[in-house]
């Protein structure tokens, strides 16, 4: 009997020896592993049922298993790792082969003009600051003198985050609210810009967009008037179109400046002359202005009547639409690749 299962042992080994030595990938190792170590195999049917057997058989047949379980389990992994070696052998290395193509991104035009922007107002002595996109009602509304029912602060024009606790909060309309967080904690004589994101929940088409990007500035001193709007907006334009570029004022309302102003630019295609793209006016509107209304400065902290300061915001797509020639304002949030790729690196 013991002599038997020895026997068979013996034949277990043979078997399981020529099986390895004649797998030709892994694959085939695998099915024999199964085949001789799985738990269907003879071998670990043996190694079950010896809690069946004679305390005799229990001791030899028991080691003698497990012995050449071991060795079955070494002969495997050998035969794995020279399978392993002898398939690296095989792969060889066509140079002449094509590369496989890396695509690259490329800058966003809004990134663009927002660097091309930042850099002429650093170059004039401003810097840039920045604020929350999910912003508090309270700066973005209230502390700019909007008035608890002004029209702006409907359904229509905002996006309100739906919350059951904690102050009122928006999606910012607009870049403004920067202003109150910039002069809570800084003192005059400053002038930041403020480049952003702002939302606006209307229905798009190729001049309106739901997600669009802002440019604030805003200059305050002592004694600031009109008249360093008016320079400073010259300047930039010109720098920005490089050519030279006149500025106009249209009497306007914002709640947060008084007095307000829309402001103009001569038309950069006829230079003033009257076109297609100017509608024959020979100006394109830009953005809205003002000079800061003093209950500004008070939600802020600052004294009333102490500070004057002037400021101005306007879309940078619009920007981008004069200088790159672009008629659809959707395309910027497209991510359309075909679009995107064609400005910049
Ligand atoms: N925040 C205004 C808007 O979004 C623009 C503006 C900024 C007007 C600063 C006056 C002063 O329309």
């Amino acid at each position: 009997m013991t002599e038997e299962k020895l026997k068979k042992l013996e034949e277990i080994k043979a078997n399981a020896l020529s099986d390895i030595s004649s797998a030709g990938d892994e694959g085939q190792l695998y099915q024999f592993k199964v085949k001789h170590l799985g738990r269907k195999s003879t071998l670990i049917t043996i190694l079950r049922n010896l809690k069946h057997s004679t305390p005799i058989d229990k001791k030899i047949i028991g080691s003698a298993a497990n012995k050449l379980k071991r060795e079955l389990e070494v002969a495997f992994e050998l035969a794995k790792k020279r399978l392993l070696i002898h398939d690296l052998t095989k792969e060889r290395l066509d140079v002449t082969e094509p590369g496989k193509k890396v695509s690259t991104g490329s800058i966003h035009p809004v990134s663009i003009v927002r660097m091309d922007i930042e850099n002429i107002f650093i170059s004039m002595g401003f810097s840039v600051a920045d604020g929350p996109e999910v912003e508090l009602d309270a700066f973005n509304f209230t502390a700019l003198n909007f008035p608890e029912d002004h029209p702006a602060r409907d359904m229509q024009d905002t996006f309100y985050i739906k919350s059951s606790e904690g102050p009122k909060m928006v999606l910012r309309t607009h870049t403004s609210p920067v202003q109150i967080r910039y002069m809570k904690a800084n003192k005059p004589p400053f002038r930041i810009i403020v480049p952003g994101r702002v939302f606006r929940n209307e229905a798009t088409d190729s001049t309106h967009e739901h997600t669009l990007h802002q440019f604030e500035a805003l200059m305050v001193d002592d004694l600031i008037n009109v008249g360093h709007f008016k320079y400073v907006a010259q300047q930039f334009f010109s720098l920005f179109f490089k050519d030279k570029v006149k500025i106009r004022l249209r009497p306007s309302f914002f709640p947060f400046t008084e007095p307000s102003f829309e402001f103009d630019i001569t038309c950069t295609v006829c230079k003033g002359g009257g076109c297609r793209a100017c509608k024959n006016e020979g100006w394109i509107e830009i953005g809205g202005a003002g000079m800061v209304h003093q209950n500004v400065f008070a939600a802020a902290g600052y004294p009333k009547n102490r500070y004057q300061g002037f400021a101005w915001g306007f879309g940078l797509e619009r920007l981008a639409m004069m200088k790159y020639k672009i008629d659809d304002i959707r395309l910027f949030m497209s991510g359309d690749l075909r679009f995107l790729k064609q400005f910049g690196v």
